[in-house]
């Protein structure tokens, strides 16, 4: 396998999704290099959720296609797209409740090793599953909780099993689907610095409203807006985007040629305005 830089691992090429008479994507182009650290952002009801539901096989574009590594993947099944390489962050929530962390990722790592539902045999690979279980525990801080029911832990102890249990069906791209959204403030660190340590090869596209995780995490950027790719380009190109901060402020075009725009003018405390002074911070740090 190819340690090329520049190569395209997934690649989403002309996707149209229509609802009727909505266009909920409308003619998106995005590729994700090896190893990316890619954030995908934009307002409500910008197509983020449509997009990443096309990208896993939720749902069918009505036209254009996905490849992963080359393999045109369209019309694959959301299951088919797993065993080759692509996982979305888990969504623990029902499923899993009942189970411990340590469960939990063990029947993940057994299915994964082909073991079906025999992990808790003593013998055979039992060794193998026990220690990659050990290690996913201690990476996503998850040790001091592994033998607690799911249902009972923090709401941030739960995001982080939802991606342990993500990489451990090994994946080559994982889509993280707002890891931190509803996530309070003291079990926020936790998170994203184990986010900021994922591992290197994985190639991995972030959805995100906070912007502070997103200009931390990510190297490139794609903003959408109503469907389209408004721009993609590095941290600093997308902070210092006049209509990127237009489309924050929901002010359109009328700050498009009135110079730069400063947000203490403006009355704060909507979500929107916080995000965009978050934008503004870091492009003048
Ligand atoms: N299943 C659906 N049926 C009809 N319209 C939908 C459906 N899913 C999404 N939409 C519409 O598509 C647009 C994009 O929605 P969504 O992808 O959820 O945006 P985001 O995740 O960026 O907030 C919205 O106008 C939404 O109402
Ligand atoms: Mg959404």
């Amino acid at each position: 396998m190819s340690t090329n830089h520049n190569e395209t691992v997934l690649s989403a090429q002309g996707l149209v999704m229509r609802f009727g008479g909505i266009t909920a994507t409308n003619n998106v182009t995005l590729n994700l290099q090896r190893g990316a650290r890619h954030a995908l952002i934009g307002p409500n009801g910008a197509g983020k959720t449509t997009l990443i539901n096309l990208l896993t096989g939720v749902l069918q574009p009505t036209e254009g296609r996905i490849t992963l590594e080359g393999h045109d993947i369209t019309r694959l099944a959301p299951h088919q797209r797993v065993k080759r390489g692509m996982v979305r962050t888990f969504q623990i929530n029902q499923l899993f409740d009942s189970l411990t962390p340590l469960q939990t990722l063990a029947l993940t790592v057994s299915q994964q090793n082909g073991l079906g539902s025999k992990w808790w045999q003593p013998l055979g690979h039992g060794k193998q599953v026990a220690e990659r279980c050990e290690q996913l525990l201690e990476q996503f801080h998850l040790t001091e909780v592994m033998n607690q029911p799911t249902h009972m832990l923090a709401y941030g102890k739960r995001r982080l099993l939802e991606i342990a249990i993500a990489l451990a069906c090994q994946p080559r791209v994982l889509l993280l689907d707002e890891p931190v959204a509803g996530v309070p403030a003291g079990q926020r660190e936790e998170l994203l610095q184990t986010v900021a340590a994922l591992p290197a090869d994985v190639s991995v596209l972030l959805i995100e409203h906070d912007m502070d995780l997103v200009f931390s995490f990510a190297t490139r950027i794609t903003v959408l807006v109503n469907g389209t790719v408004l721009t993609e380009g590095d941290p600093a190109q997308i902070a210092s985007d006049p209509q990127v901060k237009a489309v924050y402020l929901g002010h359109g075009e009328e700050l498009s040629d009135s110079g730069p725009y400063h947000g203490a003018k403006h009355p704060s405390g909507g979500s929107a305005a916080h995000e965009v002074a978050s934008v503004g911070v870091q492009n003048h740090g």
